[in-house]
């Protein structure tokens, strides 16, 4: 039976998939594998399920010899050296479609928490310091009629456009590919990346990590937004320089911000971006619905069972290795 090593406990429905033929061993610490752990128990396996946080390369390639499929439970897999893996022989997979309008709903909603301070608000609150009414406490920005940027018009940020339409918002996307059938479709409009940033009163990060994007938001493009703009961040953490975003926001630079993502990830609670109370921060779950997750799972178990069948897997990031 071939051997299926699982990063972190997956919901039943998964895992009874993969069981079904395939000798299973899961890692059921809810704490990264160690990967001294890792190294080890990917030795005889034919196929692992992989979290973002599991870094694929060829030392860990070097480790499993039998390995002939990684299948990522995450839609962004820059935590796996790709082509490295396609040397080899290995097929890598993700879990594209069944997150988009998770992750979307959940990038609004830290639009909507970093605009209107909802969380110094609850903080307030349980702190005992609401005594009156002021016309002055946490007053935001309004979401609704305002502009909002988005950086690459993938699926995710196609779903942001179309939130943002709920609330009337004026859509501006930036991508390096052009998509005028969305506009006539939409209304949406495109700007380049410097239009963007000068024109719009919330921009959203939509793109994935790589050398182009690394860093894509630091002091310079800071110096391009309004002073007033929200940043939002639910891709990944270095697309956005962590330190000069604090200083951007501390110094009035920008408004505020909205992350999902951090860099480093896990963000130790000590840095001082989490001292501005127009910064939300949470713990990467743009993802994180019930129904989400169990899809995500099943999709990844889906494509490990195809591999170790011989068959296509249903979302291959190399497809050149199983054809079609
Ligand atoms: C992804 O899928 O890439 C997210 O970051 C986790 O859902």
């Amino acid at each position: 039976m071939a051997k299926v090593y699982v990063t972190r406990s997956i919901y039943p429905e998964a895992l009874e998939l993969l069981q079904r033929g395939h000798d299973v061993k899961v890692w059921e610490e809810d704490r990264t594998v160690p990967r001294d752990v890792l190294l080890r128990e990917v030795a005889d396996a034919e196929a692992v399920l992989t979290l973002l946080t599991e870094k694929v390369d060829d030392e860990f390639l070097d480790a499993a010899p039998h390995l002939k499929i990684v299948a990522n439970m995450a839609v962004g897999f820059d935590n796996i050296d790709v082509a490295v893996c396609t040397r080899r022989k290995v097929v890598v997979t993700n879990t594209p479609g069944v997150l988009t309008e998770t992750t979307a709903d959940f990038a609004f909603s830290l639009l909507m928490a970093a605009a209107r301070f909802v969380v110094p608000g609850m903080e307030y609150v349980r702190n005992g310091k609401w005594t009156t009414w002021s016309p002055n406490l946490f007053v935001g920005r309004d979401v609704h009629h305002a502009t909002l940027g988005i950086v690459g018009l993938g699926r995710i940020g196609q779903e942001m456009a179309k939130r943002g339409r709920g609330f009337d918002m004026d859509i501006l996307y930036y991508d390096v590919y052009r998509r005028e059938d969305l506009e006539r479709e939409h209304g949406w409009r495109y700007a380049d990346m410097d239009t963007l940033l000068s024109e719009s009163d919330f921009v959203t990060v939509h793109v994935d990590l790589n050398d182009q994007t690394r860093r894509m938001f630091s002091v310079d493009a800071f110096s391009k937004m309004k002073k007033t703009a929200i940043l939002i961040n639910a891709a990944r953490g270095p697309i956005v320089d962590t330190d000069a975003l604090y200083e951007a926001v501390k110094s009035g630079e920008i408004g505020g911000a909205g992350l999902d993502v951090t860099d480093p990830e896990p963000l130790p609670a000590d840095h001082p971006i989490l001292t501005l109370e127009n910064v939300v921060v949470c713990p990467h779950i743009a993802s994180a619905s019930l129904q989400t997750r169990t899809k995500m799972t099943i999709l990844a178990a889906e494509n490990i069972v195809a591999v170790l069948a011989g068959d296509r897997p249903k979302t291959p990031v190399n497809p050149e290795l199983v054809g079609g």
